[in-house]
This record gives C-alpha cells, structure tokens and sequence, in this order.
C-alpha cells in the first residue's frame, strides 16, 4: 500500500460546460467552481494533505473572451479576500505560481497579503496556478539559471548539476513532485501543466465537471491511489 500522497495537483476543467448545461453564463461555471476549490481545499487539510495545487488560470486562458478573463480575475481577486478567513482558521499556507507580474496590481496585492499573512501556517499548503503554464516555467526557470552561471560552471555541468539547478530555479522550488494528478470534465490531457513535476504522478481523469466534483470522488481517487503500485522505474 502507498503513503498518503504529499502532493496532489488539480486541472478543474468543465466550468463553461456546467454552467451552459443548465442554461447559464459560463462565468456562472467559473463562480460555482470557486465554491468546489474551498471543498476540496478543507478536505486535503483534514486527510493531512501537505500540498495542493490548483490549475485556476493558464498562459493559454488569456485566448477567452475577454469578458470571461476579467470575470476570472475579478473572481480570483474576490477569492483571495473572502477566503482569508479559512486559511486563518485552518492554518493553510498560501502560495502562487505562474508569471503573476501582468496581472492588476490590486490581484498582485492580493495575492502578496496572502502569502504574507498565511506564511507561518503548519497545515495544508494550497497552491493557486495563476498565468501559469510548464513551458513558460521552463523558460522563466532557465533565464534565471543562465544568469547564475558563469563559464567554468557551463564546462563543468552534468545533467545531475542540471536538474538539481532545474528544480531549485523552478516556480515549484521546495515543493515535492506530484504525486496525484487529477483532471476533472471529462478530457485526457494535462494541457502544459506542471509536466516537469509530474514525472512519476499517478494520474485520475474522470469526466464530472468541475462544479460537481465531490470530496466522496476524491476520498475514491485516493483509496485508488493507496491500492497502486508505483515503482518509480525500478522493479519492486
Ligand atoms: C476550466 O473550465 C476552468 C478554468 C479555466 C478556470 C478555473 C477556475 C475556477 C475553478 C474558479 C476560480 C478559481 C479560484 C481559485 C477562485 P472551462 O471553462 O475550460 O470549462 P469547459 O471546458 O467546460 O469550457
């Protein structure tokens, strides 16, 4: 039997399809959804989760309407001011990753007081994917590194160095690697998300919409989870 999985990460895909099933905006998707996040959230707090990550903005989303992004970024901005109180309560740390210098500087701000104001906290550590896409990390990850390294460390790199360097430069630095990835509305694709990180994730792909995914499918996912071989490679 595995342990308890450290690191969970979430695509929560099926908003839009949720809201226009039952006649509403997309935007109505989003709001509903927001709602799933604080179920979930509690939830990995209470199984002894120590990280959680959630896919709630990508580099690509800025392709939507524009009317849907600015819904988002109002939502998100409104998320992080309503929540605060279950973060304090629960003692969840608070952490973005993603490119989140374009955004406003009012969600900025928002996202910094977080951080900051959560950043003792021992419990669950939730993680919001904010303009957040893999290859744009990447690249993030080696501007920084070229700018570390100087001639005599470029001869001397093995690729040992290299993902030592890679991994203390990523957005993720100090997080452990995935060890659950889960993708909610139905589609099987990990769509440029924390693909450095999930290299040996265990991977759940159901087709209920993100607004009716239930903690009862999780707690299902993980008792899946806990019953699967993982061999990292190696034989046994
Ligand atoms: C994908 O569904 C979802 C998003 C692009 C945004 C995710 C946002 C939330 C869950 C709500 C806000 C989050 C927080 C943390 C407050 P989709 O719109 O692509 O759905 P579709 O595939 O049915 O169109």
């Amino acid at each position: 039997m595995n342990k308890n999985p450290q690191h969970i990460a979430i695509i929560m895909d099926g908003n839009g399809r949720w809201a226009q099933n039952q006649g509403k905006k997309r935007t109505q998707g989003h709001k509903e959804g927001a709602k799933i996040v604080r179920d979930v959230t509690q939830w990995c707090a209470s199984q002894h989760i120590p990280f959680l990550t959630l896919y709630a903005f990508s580099t690509e989303n800025w392709k939507r309407p524009k009317v849907e992004v600015d819904f988002l970024m109002r939502l998100l901005e409104k998320y992080l001011h309503d929540e605060k109180s279950v973060y304090m309560k629960n003692s969840i740390k608070f952490r973005a990753i993603g490119d989140i210098s374009v955004f406003n500087k009012s969600l900025q701000n928002a996202i910094f007081e977080l951080e900051h104001s959560t950043q003792n906290h021992t419990n669950l550590t939730q993680i919001l994917a904010l303009n957040y896409g893999s290859h744009d990390e990447i690249a993030r990850t080696f501007i920084k590194i070229t700018h570390t390294l100087n001639q005599e460390d470029i001869l001397t790199l093995t690729p040992q160095k290299m993902i030592a360097l890679i991994n203390a430069n990523l957005d993720t630095a100090t997080l452990p690697e995935v060890d659950m990835l889960i993708r909610t509305g139905g589609e099987s694709r990990i769509s440029n998300f924390l693909l450095w990180q999930s290299s040996y994730a265990e991977f759940f792909f159901t087709p209920t919409l993100w607004p009716d995914f239930t903690t009862d499918e999780l707690d299902c996912m993980l008792k899946d989870f806990l019953q699967r071989k993982r061999r990292f490679g190696a034989l046994n």
